[in-house]
């Protein structure tokens, strides 16, 4: 394929040479004459293992040239990558400049062509740019969007100090765009490359880069905050870390990753306060640690705020304990959302498949009999009951069979805390987070 690739940087310069070492003829394009000179003389644009061998090498075979025409760079090829610099502006949001200067200089060469062209955002940006990007080219080609020319999101998963191999070994390759055609074009120069080729909705694309930086810096800022901690009493962190790698089905794992209602129950608000507290005696801070009881708070206030928005004031929850499966009612999130409504004025009907009040004992009577002492008049043994009740019903529970209740909810306003396994067309369903 005949490639122009805009911006020489990091991302510009590896992908130019990847791309031209499987078999493409690549030409970059950069305002900075003295990238493009470097480039001309088969001499990378930056300092990465193995990039000088592959410029040299597909340099002087030809596979490789570099300019600041754009107009001459886009009318000679029939793929246009963007891997120009997006940095952060002084308020933390993007600044696009850059990118957007690059759609209206593709724009002006469209103008110009008769084929097709395709252009990538590699890019790092936010969800709405390919949209924005595909406006620009319009407007400065005069030329219709997937008549002329389509835009495709593919982020850059590469690292510095191991892009080369990064790129021919990256965990996925994500691609979003709506045009058929050219999904097919781009996920072919990745066929020879390592990793899942991943199509999906433009928005994904654009956003999963930023979700994946932000939790790498969160991994990398935990286990910091468990070395200080770890330090302090006289324990090697690394070790420790190692074994906490070790367990890959709760820690290193996809458990826990879905978005949804606040954590709750006996074991992890408990320990992480213990962690917290621990560091705070021994006179270390612990911002992450600290923070993120103030972030499942929060998740409560959100659900209370989604009920409080429908203006209704009879709510059905279907589900109380803080998990599936348990009667352990012992700080569950909902019992907070339960006694923070009924304290609002509310009025609470409870279905929980397994909280039988005459069978609840010990610590866990106690804390019901504390935050809910009236929880056997609300309760139900029947959804139907509790459903007829209100005017929301809240869904806590995976496995709640929706659709056996269909016909009573029909003129109900359903809230998922938990993302319901059942089919929720044509309901009045809003999710908590998706
Ligand atoms: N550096 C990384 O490790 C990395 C990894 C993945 C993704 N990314 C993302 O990729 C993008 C590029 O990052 P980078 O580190 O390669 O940036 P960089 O600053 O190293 O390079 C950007 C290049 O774009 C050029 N440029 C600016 N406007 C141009 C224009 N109109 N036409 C042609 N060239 C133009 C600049 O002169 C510069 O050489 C960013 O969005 C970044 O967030 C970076």
């Amino acid at each position: 394929m005949r490639i122009s690739i805009f911006g020489l940087g990091y991302v510009g310069c590896v992908s130019i040479g990847c791309l031209a070492k499987n078999g493409h003829t690549v030409v970059g394009v950069d305002v900075q004459e003295q990238k493009v000179e470097l480039i001309n003389n088969g001499v990378p644009t930056i300092v990465e293992k193995d990039i000088d061998e592959i410029i040299r090498t597909e340099h002087a075979a030809g596979k490789i040239s570099a300019t600041t025409d754009y107009l001459k760079a886009v009318t000679t090829t029939e793929t246009s990558i963007i891997c120009v610099g997006t940095p952060s502006s002084e308020t933390g949001q993007l600044n696009l400049d850059y990118l957007f200067r690059t759609a209206e200089q593709i724009g002006e060469a469209i103008a110009q062509k008769n084929e097709f062209h395709t252009v990538v955002i590699r890019s790092t940006v936010m969800p709405g740019t390919n949209e924005r990007v595909a406006a620009i080219i319009a407007e400065h080609s005069g030329k219709k969007k997937n008549e002329a020319f389509a835009v495709v999101s593919n982020p850059e998963f590469l690292r510095e100090g191991s892009a080369v191999s990064d790129y021919y070994n990256p965990a996925i390759t994500v691609i979003g765009s709506d045009h058929q055609p050219s999904i097919e074009k781009i996920s072919s120069l990745y066929k020879d490359i390592k990793g899942e080729i991943i199509i999906t909705e433009i928005k994904v694309a654009e956003l999963i880069k930023y979700v994946n930086n932000s939790f790498h810096a969160l991994k990398i800022t935990f286990a910091n905050e468990v070395g200080n901690i770890c330090k302090a009493l006289n324990i090697d962190s690394h070790p420790l870390m190692e074994l906490f790698c070790k367990d890959t089905h709760l820690n290193i794992s996809p458990a826990y990753f879905k978005p949804g209602f606040a954590y709750g129950g006996s074991c992890l608000p408990k320990d992480l306060k213990g962690l917290a507290t621990l560091a705070h005696d021994h006179y270390l801070t612990s911002p992450l640690l600290q923070s993120i009881h103030h972030s499942n708070e929060h998740q409560k206030q959100v659900a209370f705020d989604m009920i409080a928005k429908t203006g209704k004031k009879k709510i059905c929850f279907i589900g109380l304990s803080f998990k599936e499966g348990t009667d352990d009612l012992r700080y569950s999130p909902s019992v907070d959302l339960a006694e923070k409504l009924i304290g609002k004025g509310y009025t609470l009907s409870i279905y929980d498949k397994n909280v039988h009040l005459s069978k609840l004992v010990g610590a866990n009577k106690a804390f019901i009999n504390h935050h809910l002492p009236h929880l056997s008049e609300l309760v139900c043994d029947e959804p139907a009951r509790a459903i007829c009740q209100s005017d929301v019903v809240l869904i806590n529970h995976r496995n709640f069979d929706l659709a056996a209740h269909r016909e009573l909810l029909k003129d109900k306003i359903v809230i998922d805390l938990v993302r319901v396994k059942s089919d929720v067309a044509q309901l009045n369903y809003q999710g908590i987070c998706w």
